[in-house]
């Protein structure tokens, strides 16, 4: 296992789910922290706590991963001592609706591809050419089984998962021959603000997809991530498909109510 002390850890959509338990994860651990998401007060929040219980160092962005421009300058305009990143976590994601493809909304659908691809894609490509200047480096990318498997109204979030998962694998062949690592973690359902946005704010609808089974929590998904960047550095685990025991697939669920 490798120490993440004094390594210094991007993670994108840290202001919630599991960008934030990753936070909490990584400063546990001795990294010192980029968090980036465009809820400015939700982060500060983060760094606070961070910073007091755990005395983590704490870099903060106020940053939309669909801005190219607003990407590239936050990535290179980063302070010295904060500019060497070690780690990437492009997980800033979402949903939006589940509606028939036909029926679908143009505005759900430019979002989501705007965030989960080129949003990922951005930072990737601002972030990831220091690392094979340095010769060091893992990106991790946050998939979903949604990226596996397609399920009914899904259509174009499962389109942008299994986009995540190409782009996961092409990375990963386009680097061969340095150290740099690149994993793509594909959880199943997880307890988080996902269904609310997804519903636009329809937290009864939102509730109703967590009701009577025990999906994954946040921490679950980041402990898997931990585990995956605290290898050994010749290992590379390529993608983990982790879910509750109470799903067996993306549309098998297994309620008790
Ligand atoms: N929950 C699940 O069941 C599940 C399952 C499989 C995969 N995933 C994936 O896991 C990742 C994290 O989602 P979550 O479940 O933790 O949901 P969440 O609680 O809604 O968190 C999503 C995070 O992404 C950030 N984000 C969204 N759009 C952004 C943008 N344009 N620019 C910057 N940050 C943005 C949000 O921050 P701001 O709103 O503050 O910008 C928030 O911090 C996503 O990629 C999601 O697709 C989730």
């Amino acid at each position: 296992m490798i120490s993440l002390q004094n390594q210094i850890v991007l993670i994108t959509g840290a202001s919630s789910g599991i960008g934030t338990a990753c936070a909490r994860v990584f400063a546990a651990a001795g990294a010192k922290l980029i968090l980036a998401a465009r809820r400015w007060e939700r982060l500060q929040q983060l760094a606070d706590l961070l910073s007091k219980d755990i005395h983590t160092e704490i870099h903060l962005l106020q940053l939309d991963v669909r801005d190219r421009a607003a990407v590239e300058a936050a990535i290179s305009s980063l302070p010295p001592s904060w500019s060497d990143i070690d780690i990437l976590i492009n997980n800033a994601g979402l949903s939006r609706g589940l509606d028939k493809l036909h029926e679908g909304s143009f505005e759900d659908w430019e979002e989501m591809i705007d965030t989960n691809i080129k949003g990922l894609l951005y930072l990737t490509r601002y972030v990831v050419p220091g690392m094979v200047k340095r010769d060091r480096g893992h990106v991790v990318n946050i998939g979903s089984i949604a990226g596996h498997q397609t399920y009914p109204n899904g259509n174009v979030y499962c389109g942008t998962k299994a986009a995540v998962r190409a782009i996961s694998e092409g990375l990963k062949q386009d680097l061969l021959g340095t150290p740099i690592r690149v994993t793509s973690v594909d959880p199943g359902m997880v307890e988080t603000e996902f269904s609310e946005v997804r519903f636009h704010g329809d937290t009864e609808r939102a509730k109703k997809v967590y009701q009577g089974v025990t999906p994954l929590t946040p921490d679950d998904v980041a402990d898997v991530i931990f585990f995956c960047v605290t290898r050994s550095p010749h290992v590379n685990i390529n993608e983990v498909v982790l879910m509750p025991v109470d799903q067996a697939s993306a549309t098998l669920v297994n309620r008790r109510t």
